[in-house]
């Protein structure tokens, strides 16, 4: 199947290409940003420059490459979105716009949208449930999370209007041996990270947070799952989909197990914090597992046994990663 993928230079699209062109894809990766070092490993497909906030230039670009399947991950995250609201805006809300006009005026048949644990945020009448379905109230704390409930709307919308066959998932905070975008669940992965490099990590999360998390190699196959996933069988357009939920502490005790001598603290950072205590501590995945097979391979302690040694080789490969 030919495939174009959007925002491919992030964290996401590292894995996502691989896998695709493993399994027989032709891909072409496109992202504003030249393509990084660090995917000097999925040199397979072209790679094109293509900024989504950019109508025309997105059209020609599905024009000329004609997908059968495109992949939108170009989006700002959580953390960074907070800093610039307007660039989260422009690049989330009107780059999907674009992206889906593009799919509708050059006949892709199939968009795969990535939402993300931040569309919801604490309802007026209490706290979420947990875990927390599908379906409750969407009251996001986030402009990330605003445009990505946008996102998932205009997904069902283009669905039931278009006949372009949009399906894609919430995911959770994914861990990877690569560099984050600037999510706020950046400080799993620096529990890692700098357990290798120094010994120890002061993380901006109180040690009781709890969130969903999700280990990279899940989050993909999560992504190609839904992605060929029969139609028939999908009763929703976007879904939830869990692996485990530690609080940073557990981490903390998970990565000691390897390290024992990783120190970890705790200073939490109240704008980061604020948005973390604003999501789910777990998610109810049932209709992902229902409709299409949902089921995740990595518990934390397997994540972590896997994810330590892949640390130490990027950072032996001289990855810089500035903590934040
Ligand atoms: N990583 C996570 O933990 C996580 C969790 C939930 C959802 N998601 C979603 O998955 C998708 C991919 O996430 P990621 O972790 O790879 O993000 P990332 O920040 O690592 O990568 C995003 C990419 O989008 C590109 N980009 C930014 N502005 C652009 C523009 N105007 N035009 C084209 N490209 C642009 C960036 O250059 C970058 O390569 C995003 O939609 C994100 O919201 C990620």
């Amino acid at each position: 199947m030919k495939i174009l993928l959007t925002g491919a230079g992030g964290q996401i699209g590292h894995d996502l290409i691989g896998a695709l062109a493993a399994r027989g894809h032709e891909v072409v990766s496109t992202d504003l940003a030249p393509r990084p070092p660090s995917h000097a490993h999925a040199q397979a497909g072209k790679w094109r420059r293509l900024d989504v906030t950019d109508a025309g230039a997105t059209l020609a670009v599905f024009e000329e490459h004609k997908p059968e399947c495109v992949f939108h991950l170009a989006a700002i995250l959580s953390a960074s979105g907070e800093k610039n609201p307007k660039l989260a805006y422009d690049v989330n809300q009107t780059g999907t716009w674009n992206v889906l006009e593009a799919c509708r005026q050059t006949g892709v048949s199939r968009l795969v949208f990535t939402s993300s644990i931040a569309v919801f945020g604490p309802p007026p009448s209490g706290p979420l449930p947990d875990p927390t379905p599908d379906d409750v109230a969407l009251h996001p704390t986030t402009m990330y999370g605003v445009t990505k409930v946008a996102g998932e709307l205009l997904c069902a919308y283009y669905t039931q209007k278009h006949g372009v066959d949009c399906r894609g998932v919430r995911f959770p905070g994914l861990i990877s041996a690569a560099m984050p975008g600037g999510g706020s669940s950046d400080y799993a992965l620096f529990m890692y990270v700098d357990a290798v490099r120094k010994g120890g990590y002061d993380a901006f999360a109180r040690s009781d947070t709890r969130i969903p998390l999700m280990y990279m190699p899940d989050g993909v196959r999560a992504l190609l799952e839904v992605a060929m996933a029969d139609r028939a069988k999908l009763t929703r357009s976007i879904y939830n989909i869990a692996a485990f939920s530690p609080r940073a502490d557990e981490i903390a005790a998970s990565v000691q197990r390897v390290i024992p001598d990783a120190k970890f603290t705790y200073s939490p950072d109240p704008r980061r914090q604020a948005i973390l205590d604003s999501w789910p501590k777990s998610l109810d995945d049932s209709a992902a597992r229902n409709d299409w097979g949902w089921a995740h391979k990595y518990d934390l302690d397997g994540m972590t046994d896997d994810l330590i040694p892949r640390v130490r080789r990027m950072l032996e490969l001289g990855a810089v990663l500035s903590t934040h």
